[in-house]
């Protein structure tokens, strides 16, 4: 008994050592097979390097790494932190220097006034003559040039009109003055969470922030150099391309004449051609016409006609259509069907860019946005926030190739999401879905250009995996998806691979 007992015993060990043995193998590759499967699923994931690439992909991720590891020590990672608070600190990122030489190719999802810093709408702007202000019973500003007469009509619900020239005179200290002009302008202060207490708080301020900056930014001067230095601030940062969502609101001139919307995308135009001839590396503008998501469906049927006309008189810089304003708050695609479908029913092909998904109330009318965008064929899907939680959408959005715009900092800013790891594009990113990044109103938020945006998808949504090949496969996606004609991207994508190659070779020879 005890002998066959031992034999049984020493059997049974040496079967299960056999079996250990064996199965070592198999359980590493298979885990092996795993993680390389994953790796070749995330955005850029299937991306060849080359040899120059390969060395300058080393050079990055031993950069990133050296920042994440600091990170975890001190527990102080920046895409967790409101960005009000890690703007200094990714401004210290060696990442983040190397992301403002990259050039990214496209910005697809800007809206008209919140492309430039508002340093010059105060320092130069508003130190112009002829400058008039008022002030709000709720404490906001509305400005207006006018020459001779003041300006009229009389203000709604603001004070009378004071030429601001006199009132900067009789002020103590015009610094203090200045400096809350700057505050008016974007939605940066100390301490955010405190200030801004929910999404319907915060979100009212960055609408008073457009109604604010209105009255400067649609004076006829002022809104073509505005258009001017934006265009500069985004080529500084290395974009070749811009498509911008634009109100076409009336713009003036100091004797109080306006002008319609068509010459405010011609201005558009010439002022984009203008960059373009003095910038040879620089592409172009296009502007999408939006209107607001408030206003009613009779009034959206004559924007969509609008914008019927426009695309018919201005092929070259018109894109197409979007709605624009708080998603939660404004009519739903839905109820404004009969207005966006008018254009299919007359077999006229006018491209939507929806904005859709921006919200986080899952299975609400505005969180199925998503469905009725993709239902109406849109383009692109502007941040889509709510994609990933729509299998249908998201199979849709996958099968016909249609991207969804990614803005880290605004949806962080107004409140979607507050650590940036946990940004809903993080699985869609990690599946290699279609998408681009963008930065949305960065000057409102108090970024620049798309780096920062960048530095976010790189560094946190992206994970630790995200190298190299992601960021090539994110600025070609930005052509990829672009309004360009197919030529079009074609010299865009040669003019953006000459600067890629140059910047690859600068960031192999990176010091670690
Ligand atoms: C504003 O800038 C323009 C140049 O763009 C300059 O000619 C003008 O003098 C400046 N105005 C003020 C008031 O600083
Ligand atoms: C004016 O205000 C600024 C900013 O608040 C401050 O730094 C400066 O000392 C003030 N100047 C005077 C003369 O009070
Ligand atoms: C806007 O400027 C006015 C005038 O200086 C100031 O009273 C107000 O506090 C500022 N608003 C914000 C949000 O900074
Ligand atoms: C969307 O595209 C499909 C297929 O091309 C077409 O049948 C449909 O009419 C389009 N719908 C709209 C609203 O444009
Ligand atoms: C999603 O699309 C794929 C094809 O790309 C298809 O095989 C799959 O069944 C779809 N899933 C659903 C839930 O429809
Ligand atoms: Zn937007």
């Amino acid at each position: 008994m005890v002998l066959i007992g031992q034999i049984k015993w020493s059997a049974l060990l040496l079967a299960i050592v056999v079996s250990s043995l064996c199965l070592a193998l198999p359980l590493d590759d298979e885990r092996e097979v795993l993680i390389r499967k994953e790796e070749m699923l995330q955005i850029g994931g299937e991306l060849l390097l080359t040899e120059q690439e390969e060395l300058a992909n080393e050079k990055l991720k031993a950069l990133k790494k050296v920042e994440i590891n600091e990170a975890m020590k001190k527990n102080q990672f920046p895409p967790s932190m409101h960005f009000f608070r890690a703007k200094k600190l990714i401004e210290e990122s060696k990442v983040f220097h190397v992301l403002k030489k990259m050039p990214k190719g496209a910005a697809l999802h800007l809206h008209d006034f919140g492309i430039l810093s508002v340093d010059w709408l105060v320092r130069n702007v508003t130190y112009r003559p002829h400058c008039h202000l008022c002030f709000t019973p709720s404490g906001n500003l509305k400005f207006r040039f006018a020459d001779p007469a003041p300006p009229t009509p009389k203000p709604e619900d603001c004070s009378e009109w004071i030429l601001l020239e006199k009132y900067r005179r009789q002020l103590q200290n015009v610094t203090e003055f200045d400096n809350s002009l700057l505050q008016n302008f974007t939605l940066v202060l100390e301490n955010p969470e405190r200030a801004y207490s929910d999404q319907a708080v915060i979100w009212t301020r960055f609408e008073n922030i457009f109604i604010t900056v209105d009255g400067l930014v649609h004076y006829a001067p002022v809104f073509r150099e505005y258009f001017a230095r934006g265009l500069q601030e985004f080529y500084e940062d290395n974009v070749q391309y811009l498509e911008l969502r634009a109100t076409l609101y009336p713009v003036y001139e100091l004797n109080g004449q306006t002008y319609d919307q068509e010459w405010s995308l011609k201005t558009y135009q010439e002022v984009a051609q203008k960059f373009a001839r003095d910038h040879p590396d620089f592409i172009g503008v296009k502007i999408i016409y939006s209107d607001h998501r408030m206003k009613d469906v009779s009034h959206i049927a004559k924007s969509v006609q609008t914008a019927m006309n426009l695309k018919v008189k201005f092929p070259e810089i018109m894109a197409g259509f979007d709605l624009v304003g708080q998603e939660d708050k404004g009519h739903s695609l839905w109820q404004l069907k009969e207005a966006l479908l008018f254009p299919a029913t007359q077999g006229f092909d006018l491209p939507y860019f929806f904005h859709a998904g921006e919200t986080d109330w899952q299975g609400t009318p505005i969180d199925e946005n998503i469905l009725d965008a993709l239902i109406l064929n849109t383009t692109r899907i502007g941040h889509g926030f709510a994609l990933s939680r729509h299998p249908m959408a998201r199979n849709i959005s996958w099968n016909r190739d249609i991207p969804i715009e990614v803005c880290p900092i605004s949806n962080q800013v107004l409140q979607l999401v507050s650590d940036l790891r946990n940004h809903p594009a993080a699985s869609l990113m990690a599946s290699g879905h279609p998408m681009v990044v963008s930065s949305d109103d960065p000057s409102v938020f108090g970024a620049k250009g798309l780096s920062y945006d960048f530095y976010e998808v790189f560094m946190a949504i992206g994970g630790m995996k995200a190298d190299l090949r992601t960021l090539k496969q994110l600025a070609l996606n930005s052509i990829k998806y672009s309004s360009l004609s197919a030529d079009k991207k074609k010299t865009t994508e040669e003019v953006w691979q000459k600067k890629w190659d140059k910047f690859v070779e600068l960031a192999g020879q990176i010091k670690l």
